[in-house]
This record gives structure tokens, C-alpha cells and sequence, in this order.
């Protein structure tokens, strides 16, 4: 692909998250019910996890179905989305595998049903010696329960007398998260435009490049993963620091009128 050979191979992110949005409104396009637009979403998640594995990214974090998505959204459509998940794994273990990828979950996934977590703990033993791709899937995600559910740890360790409040650290909190075992995503992608981080990785996403675009998720490709990753490289990241080729101001430098606001 054009684009792979643009990119810059010392500069490729470690962590790429995805907001995956529009499958309702792809579907509603062609008149057909929201169905089918899960269904061809799904398929568009293979696409994406096969060229994270070939371009070498270590994480891939997928948001695939929120708390709120368990709450507020019909029944029918929750069991279909349930349904499409225990199939997604049952079809692409033997892809994942050839592709080396490792799929593992973050989110109150124990209250999900019980055949589809029997399934996830098979998909995830079944590729758990693969070491490209880490595909995460945020399954009954939550960005604020997440942090409760850390919080809860923490201040059990500091109940059993193993930590005192003034010593805890961002690492305390950092460490209890679903997501302890990866880097902080580099880039966070959301598709079908809204501006909005939907209680996604609040914790993790403090310095993250943040792009949105128009495009549907059941239409999102591998081109278009590297389209981003080459409007990333492009990026200056400054993690609260200062642009390159400006210097700090040394306020005893500066003539008094320059300090009247
Ligand atoms: C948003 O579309 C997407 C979701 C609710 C979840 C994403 C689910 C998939 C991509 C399919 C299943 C995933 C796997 C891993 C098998 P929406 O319904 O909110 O779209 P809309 O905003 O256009 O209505």
C-alpha cells in the first residue's frame, strides 16, 4: 500500500484505541435494519486487527460495547451484538492465530452472559502464546467504573494497612486499571464524526491524539488506519511540554511594558 511506505518506521504509534461509531446510520443509508450494520461492522474489525498485525502495532484497543450501550439499548439489538461477538470469536480464533494476534478484554466483562464469556475465555487461551497484536476488546466498558473499580482496590490495600493514603501515586491508580498490562494509547481514532469521547479510557487517553472522521466504522479499512497513523506522524506531541524551535520566556528578561496585561 502507497500509503505503508510513507509512514515513518521510527515513529509508529505503540497503541492505537478506536471509538468503532455509525453502524446504525450505514445500515439506515442502504434502508436496512441496524442489524446488518453490526454485522458488516464486525467484519470491518478483521480488516483492521490483520493490519495492525502486519504493520507490527503492539495494541489495538477496539471499543465494542459500552455499559451504556447494555442499558439503553434495546434488548433485541444487545442480544444480537452478544450473539455477533460469541460468532466474531468463534470465526477469526484460527485468523488470529495465523496472524499471531493475542485478544484479551477490558470492562465488567463477568456480567456478560455466560456463553459469551466461556467463549471470550476460549479465544483468549487459544491465542494467549501469540506475541504481535494485542487486540483488546472493551467489552461492558466504562471509563468511570473503570476508575471506581480501580479506586475500590486501591482503597482496600490501604483498609489492609498496606499503603497510606498520602503515599498513593498516579502508578497506584494506574496499575489497578483493566488496562495495566499496556502502554497508554498513542492515538485514539473515532468514526462517523461526533466529537465525543463516550467514557472511553478517560484515565489512559490524558495525552492521546485524538482524530474523528466522517467515515462510517462498517467502512473503515486498513488504508484508512494508515491514513491516521500518517496524520499522527505528522503531529507534534508535546505531553504538556513546549513546541520545538520556541524558548521559555525568562520573565526578568522582558522589558516592564511587556508585563502589563
Ligand atoms: C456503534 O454503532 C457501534 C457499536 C454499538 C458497537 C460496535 C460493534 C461492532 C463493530 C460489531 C461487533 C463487534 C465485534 C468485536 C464482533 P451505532 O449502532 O452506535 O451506530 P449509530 O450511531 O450510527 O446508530
Amino acid at each position: 500500500m502507497e500509503v505503508y511506505r510513507r509512514l515513518d518506521p521510527e515513529r509508529m504509534p505503540r497503541h492505537v484505541a478506536i471509538i468503532m461509531d455509525g453502524n446504525g446510520r450505514w445500515a439506515g443509508k442502504r434502508g436496512l435494519k441496524r442489524f446488518f450494520g453490526h454485522k458488516n461492522g464486525a467484519e470491518a474489525v478483521q480488516f483492521i486487527v490483520e493490519t495492525s498485525s502486519r504493520i507490527g502495532l503492539p495494541w489495538l484497543t477496539l471499543y465494542a460495547f459500552s455499559l451504556e450501550n447494555n442499558l439503553k439499548r434495546p434488548r433485541a439489538e444487545v442480544n444480537f451484538l452478544m450473539m455477533l461477538l460469541r460468532s466474531y470469536l468463534t470465526n477469526n480464533v484460527q485468523r488470529m492465530n495465523d496472524n499471531n494476534v493475542r485478544i484479551r478484554y477490558v470492562g465488567r466483562t463477568t456480567d456478560l452472559p455466560k456463553e459469551v464469556c466461556e467463549r471470550m475465555q476460549w479465544a483468549e487461551e487459544s491465542t494467549a502464546k501469540n506475541t504481535g497484536t494485542t487486540l483488546t476488546l472493551a467489552l461492558n466498558y466504562g471509563g468511570r467504573s473503570e476508575i471506581v473499580d480501580a479506586v475500590r482496590r486501591v482503597a482496600a490495600d490501604v483498609a489492609a494497612g498496606k499503603v497510606r493514603p498520602e503515599d498513593i501515586t498516579e502508578a497506584d491508580i494506574d496499575r489497578n486499571l483493566y488496562t495495566s498490562y499496556m502502554a497508554d494509547p498513542d492515538l485514539l481514532i473515532r468514526t462517523s464524526g461526533e466529537m465525543r469521547i463516550s467514557n472511553f479510557l478517560l484515565w489512559q487517553i490524558a495525552y492521546t491524539e485524538i482524530m474523528v472522521t466522517d467515515r462510517l466504522w462498517p467502512d473503515y479499512r486498513g488504508v484508512h488506519l494508515l491514513e491516521a497513523i500518517e496524520e499522527y506522524q505528522r503531529r507534534e506531541r508535546r505531553f504538556g511540554g513546549l513546541n520545538t524551535g520556541t524558548e521559555s520566556d525568562d520573565v526578568k528578561s522582558l522589558p516592564d511594558r511587556e508585563l502589563v496585561l
